[in-house]
């Protein structure tokens, strides 16, 4: 295990290389600059408040959404990704931000752990209704979750270049995650990649959004479609 990177959860799912390589790396890379460049147009970061002092990324990369919000040094900030290599680097980065290996769908906290969980183009690499009962349950009551999701013109133009090129394989691999999508916003279900246990992509709807967050126990949802899919809510509070 490296200094700081907390190793939990399905051992056996949690990428000791990363996906990608440097592809990855420098995708995380880029990502941190656009983060900490409050002027670049393609930079969507969350709004801290003061009680906020307990802040989740699921999905974290190497914590660049961590890092470019800034929180005040006293809130204690977690980042969770199943890329081992990509927590390595978020080491390298920041000694703000407290990294941990594990999967979003099987979060390594105890109930109500946290008042703020943030996830940014992360859910729609994993099991939607699985992760997000986990966000649920390590969320406070009263906390709030902001999410960045994938939508369907997304997918559908990654589609459509696999196609124009004769990208037979990928061509395949994005039906699916097309496919999964169609389901998600239908019944609330996913598949997995059968040539990869635990591997999961889709992309979301507003529809889908707004049957699987009750669901998991959020309310006041707001959706925001501009350049972002920008999905904010808030975990109810149990009735008595
Ligand atoms: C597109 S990157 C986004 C990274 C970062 N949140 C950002 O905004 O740049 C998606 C991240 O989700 C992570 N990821 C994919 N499936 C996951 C899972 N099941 N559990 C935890 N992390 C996962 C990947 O390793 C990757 O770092």
């Amino acid at each position: 295990m490296d200094a700081h990177v907390y190793v939990s959860g399905d051992a056996d799912l949690i990428t000791a290389k990363g996906d990608g390589g440097h592809g990855v790396m420098d995708y995380h890379l880029q990502e941190l600059a656009i983060a900490n460049d409050p002027s670049d147009r393609r930079r969507i970061m969350p709004n801290l408040e003061e009680t906020d002092r307990r802040i989740l990324d699921v999905g974290c990369g190497a914590g660049q959404t961590l890092i470019g919000s800034a929180p005040l040094p006293e809130v204690l900030a977690v980042g969770v990704d199943s890329d081992h290599s990509a927590l390595k680097l978020g080491t390298q980065l920041t000694d703000a931000v407290c990294f941990v290996a594990a999967r979003g769908e099987s979060l390594p906290f105890g109930n109500e752990s946290f008042d703020l969980v943030i996830s940014r183009v992360a859910l729609p690499y994993m099991n939607v209704s699985n992760a997000l009962n986990e966000i649920s349950r390590v969320l406070r009551a009263g906390g709030r979750i902001w999410l960045v999701l994938h939508p369907f013109e997304r997918t559908l133009k990654e589609l459509m270049s696999n196609l124009v090129r004769f990208e037979i394989k990928a061509g395949i691999y994005r039906l699916w995650v097309l496919t999964n999508g169609v389901t998600l916003h239908l019944f609330g279900k996913q598949w997995m990649w059968t040539l990869k246990p635990g591997k999961y992509e889709s992309f979301q709807t507003s529809g889908a959004v707004r049957r699987l967050l009750p669901a998991a126990g959020f309310e006041r949802i707001e959706i925001t479609r501009g350049q972002h899919f920008v999905v904010t809510a808030v975990k109810g509070r149990p009735r008595v």
